[in-house]
């Protein structure tokens, strides 16, 4: 049922919170200690949400993925003071998706996110229900925020130090909805995981223990065309995926991911410390670790002979030959010492410039559609643009992978990509941003701002 005038409260509060027995650890949440409950919202609802900063810092909260006007965004420029409430009213216009909202205060990013201001958002429509997917949330339905953190002697500790700029902040232990080591029952037959990467910087390469196949049904943007089969998928900090798998032969199995890409870059680069140089075969089983242990059961409800939709959602494209403007990004971090990026008088940019929050990089036309040609060096940079969804044209010079399809706000760029992107909302009031979701390099400088008028 549609609900006008719903009203979600959020408050951004400090707490304590026991991820290990006893072992109790300062960190950051809303309405709670640590990450903030899910929210669903409905399209064409109007949602007022009722932000309050119970912190001794600034704020803010960004709806990774909502399409609304710049001044809704919840970007660094809705600044919430310490004490103070934002309440925007955000019209829900898009399809059903699985996003993500976070805090984006510049500068204070990263940390704010890595003590656990963060959340689901998930945006249901009458065509996803109408496919008869799993949707029984917390039962065939299940939310599985991933984030690595580093842990000592059982308390969460935050990284620190010369290499946090340019690696990211890492940790040692996997995270899944701020549990460590979980399981999660589930009913003997199809689940729907919705996916989402809210790292600060690691790059999973998700798989299952017994090499399963599982259909991937949806991107940041929503659901796929038609379902696509895999056995792995890549998610980079701020991406989603909505995959579907069975667990209908009763077998325990885990969702695992390979070692961290980028860490073995930077390992490559020297000096990382903590994730060791180990360069081992990539089929090589110790160089998995364990993301989310499953137990299935039966009589826990669900459906276990659910067949999963090939036909999923109808969506138009925009034609590349409609582009009107072409623009070039390169994502970059200079290093005066190999492996002293982030120090002082290192820069991480884009275009050869730091963010500066008075200064718009772009102007967008309204309603336009725009060929982005974004370039990364050094290493795979998740790009992130705001207030649109975007489809990859070509990668690296040629087609796009597999993993490139469906609407998208955040991709992988190693070499480069060209984004076919299409201007909807307009950013008049207040700009919207494009940056690496590497939060480290998004704090650092590896940011712009354009406006859409
Ligand atoms: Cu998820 Cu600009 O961020
Ligand atoms: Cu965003
Ligand atoms: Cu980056």
């Amino acid at each position: 049922a549609r609900q006008q005038g719903q009203l979600i409260s959020l408050q951004a509060q400090k707490g304590e919170t026991a991820f290990f027995p006893g072992r109790r650890s300062t960190t950051l949440g809303y309405n709670g200690s640590y990450l903030g409950p899910t929210l669903r919202v409905h399209r064409g609802d109007d949602v007022t949400m009722a932000v309050r900063n119970s912190l001794s810092a600034d704020t803010t909260v960004h709806w990774h993925g909502l399409l609304v006007p710049g001044e809704l965004d919840g970007s660094p420029h809705q600044l919430i003071a310490s004490g103070a409430t934002w309440r925007p009213t955000l019209p829900i216009r898009q399809p059903a998706a699985t996003l993500f909202y976070h805090s984006h205060a510049h500068g204070l990013t990263g940390e704010q996110v890595y003590s656990g201001l963060a959340g689901m958002l998930v945006v249901t429509d009458e065509e996803e229900q109408g496919l008869g997917l799993p949707s029984d949330y917390g039962v065939d339905d299940l939310p599985v925020l991933i984030q690595d953190r580093q842990f000592e002697d059982g308390r969460l500790v935050m990284p620190t130090g010369m290499m946090i700029a340019s690696q990211g902040r890492r940790g040692n232990t996997i995270l899944v909805n701020g549990a460590p080591t979980p399981r999660a029952d589930v009913p003997n037959g199809l689940v729907r995981l919705r996916l989402v990467n809210g790292s600060n910087a690691r790059i999973y390469e998700l798989s299952f223990s017994d090499d399963r196949t599982f259909h991937w049904i949806g991107t940041e943007g929503g659901l796929l065309a038609r379902s696509v089969e895999l056995q792995a998928i890549t998610l980079a900090p701020g991406q989603r995926a909505e995959i579907l798998v069975s667990f209908a032969d009763g077998q325990p199995v885990s969702l695992v991911t390979g070692q961290d890409a980028n860490a073995s870059m930077m390992g490559m680069m020297g000096g990382m410390g903590m994730m060791g140089g180990h360069h081992d075969d990539e089929d090589d089983a110790s160089t998995t670790e364990t993301v989310l242990a499953f137990s299935p059961r039966p009589g826990l409800g669900g459906r276990a002979a659910a067949p999963v939709p090939t036909l999923l959602a109808a969506r138009t494209v925009p034609d590349p030959d409609a582009a009107v403007t072409r623009r070039r990004f390169v994502l970059n971090m200079s290093t005066e010492g190999e492996g002293m990026m982030g120090s002082d008088g290192d820069a991480l940019t884009i275009n050869d410039r730091s963010f500066d929050i008075g200064r718009i990089d772009e102007e967008v036309r309204l309603g336009d559609v725009e060929i982005w040609k974004v370039s990364g060096r050094k290493m795979p940079h998740p790009f992130h643009i705001h207030g649109v969804h975007f489809d990859v044209l070509r990668r690296d010079g040629d087609d796009p992978d597999v993993l490139d399809q469906g609407p998208r706000d955040t991709i992988v760029v190693k070499e480069a990509v060209e984004l076919l992107v299409r201007f909807d909302q307009p950013a008049t009031k207040a700009p919207f941003m494009y940056h690496c979701h590497i939060l480290e390099h998004e704090d650092e400088g590896m940011m712009g701002q354009f406006t859409v008028a």
